[in-house]
């Protein structure tokens, strides 16, 4: 681990706990100097949901025997993999059939009974096709099970640098969903969650595929629960993962919005480039972002960064725009990072210029004829849009974009008075 970033984060994949071991570590901390703000309105709207669920919501609480029930008493073969507050399982509710993952939290101590149960409610108030639906939980004793949706595709982690030789590499279209996806999930919990949530673990392994590659962000909000038996620990020390953490964050503690926007940075350049967040196959650490920073000063390395299993398949211009947006969002300065919103309308406009083979061969063959300079290929790079150019860019679509969102929810407000006034009229 560098120095500098006193991040951690557990990456022990796919391997069963093993029980009863090494019982004095102190565990997955993963609480962080910046809590979410306890204004006392804030306290409020906490005791009103928890007051609110108390009594009357026994839907979304789970006992421990119903949840072994579903879980076939932790079987072996439904484990699902190993994360940082705990295993995970696979499910099947039998009161409802639904099939969901069961996340058994380790118990290492955990925050007091109400503000844990109040967390977990508001979470599982929050709502968006691209979070993973927190189902329920269950808080028996020590006892600590949070009952999530199940994603059937597993982690975009698994996608990129876990491939089984059934699995097919991601291609170029999918990879530019799952990128707009995962940042619209982002978006809802910056800026239309109340209260606002920031994230702090985005990762490409907490971005779960559903069917059809469809994104959810997955443990947002976790890293609240995380244990507190040291106290001492909790002012010190920083929550995140190695690699995808914002410099300011891991230096500081200072907990801000762009902190996100700078791992959602990260996970766009893995996604790219098909290289890990944090390369340690070397004998020493190497983060993504120090590797591409010094290669994207040069336009003639810009090809370098294509993962070399999207096999030349994209789109040039749209390829530079990516690697472009994402190097906006790991920019050290975390004012000039743009906001999520931004990054959500630049992403929207490259899923809406796919990848077209046909296209891409009718170009080929265009500069295949015309071939006559060796320099062709740097006169296309001598086109790529240089950082400033891209960032004026990036927001031309934005507010092309915006502009086109507007006048179409105009018209649906538009088409939705005519049709109340009509309504009126009939009545
Ligand atoms: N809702 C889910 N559906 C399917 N698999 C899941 C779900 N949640 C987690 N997993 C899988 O369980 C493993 C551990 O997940 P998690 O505890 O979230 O790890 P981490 O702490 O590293 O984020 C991962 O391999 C992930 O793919
Ligand atoms: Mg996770």
């Amino acid at each position: 681990m560098s120095p500098n970033c006193p991040c951690f984060g557990w990456r022990k994949k796919k391997t069963k706990p093993k029980i009863n071991e090494d019982k004095d570590s102190p565990g997955p901390s993963r609480i962080d100097t910046v809590e979410r703000q306890e204004t006392p309105a804030r306290r409020n709207t906490l005791d009103d949901t928890l007051s609110a669920h108390e009594n009357k919501n026994k839907e979304n609480t789970f006992t421990y025997r119903q949840l072994v029930a579903a879980t076939d008493n932790f079987k072996d073969t439904n484990f699902l993999g190993q994360g940082g507050f705990g295993a995970v399982y696979k499910g099947k509710l039998a009161e409802t059939g639904q099939v969901v993952a069961v996340k058994q939290l380790d118990d290492t101590g955990f925050q007091g009974e109400k503000e844990f149960l109040v967390e977990v409610l508001m979470l599982s108030l929050m709502r968006h096709p691209n979070l993973v639906h927190l189902i329920g939980y269950c808080a028996e004793g020590t006892q600590r099970l949070l009952v999530y949706e199940y994603m059937p595709l597993g982690s975009l982690e698994d996608h990129l640098l876990g491939l089984t030789p059934e699995m097919k590499p991601l291609d170029w279209n999918t990879r530019m969903k799952i990128a707009a996806g995962a940042a619209r999930g982002l978006e809802y919990l910056h800026n239309k969650a109340d209260p606002p949530v920031i994230y702090r673990d985005l990762k490409a392994g907490n971005i779960l595929l559903g069917k059809g590659f469809h994104p959810k962000l997955s443990d947002f909000g976790l890293a609240k629960f995380g244990p507190t038996g040291d106290k001492s620990h909790v002012s010190t020390r920083v929550m995140g993962t190695h690699g995808y953490c914002a410099p300011e964050y891991a230096t500081t503690g200072k907990l801000t919005a762009k902190s996100d926007i700078f791992s959602f940075g990260v996970v766009l350049l893995e996604l790219i480039t098909g290289r890990p967040a944090m390369d340690d196959s070397q004998g020493h650490e190497r983060m993504l972002v120090d590797w591409v920073r010094p290669r994207i000063k040069d336009r003639k390395n810009i090809p370098q960064f294509a993962d070399p299993l999207l096999n030349g398949q994209f789109p040039e211009s749209m390829f530079r725009r990516a690697l472009n947006v994402s190097c906006m969002c790991v920019q050290e300065n975390p004012s000039v990072r743009p906001s999520i919103s931004d990054v959500v309308l630049a992403l929207e406009y490259l899923v809406a210029h796919p990848y077209d083979p046909n296209e891409v061969h009718k170009v080929h063959k265009k500069r295949t004829e015309g071939r006559s300079s060796p320099n062709e290929k740097l006169r296309i790079l001598d086109k790529a849009v240089d950082r400033e150019r891209a960032v004026a860019e990036a927001k031309m679509w934005g507010e092309t974009l915006r502009d086109q969102r507007m006048q179409s929810e105009q018209k649906n407000n538009d088409k939705q008075k005519t049709d109340n006034d009509e309504q009126k009229t009939l009545e």
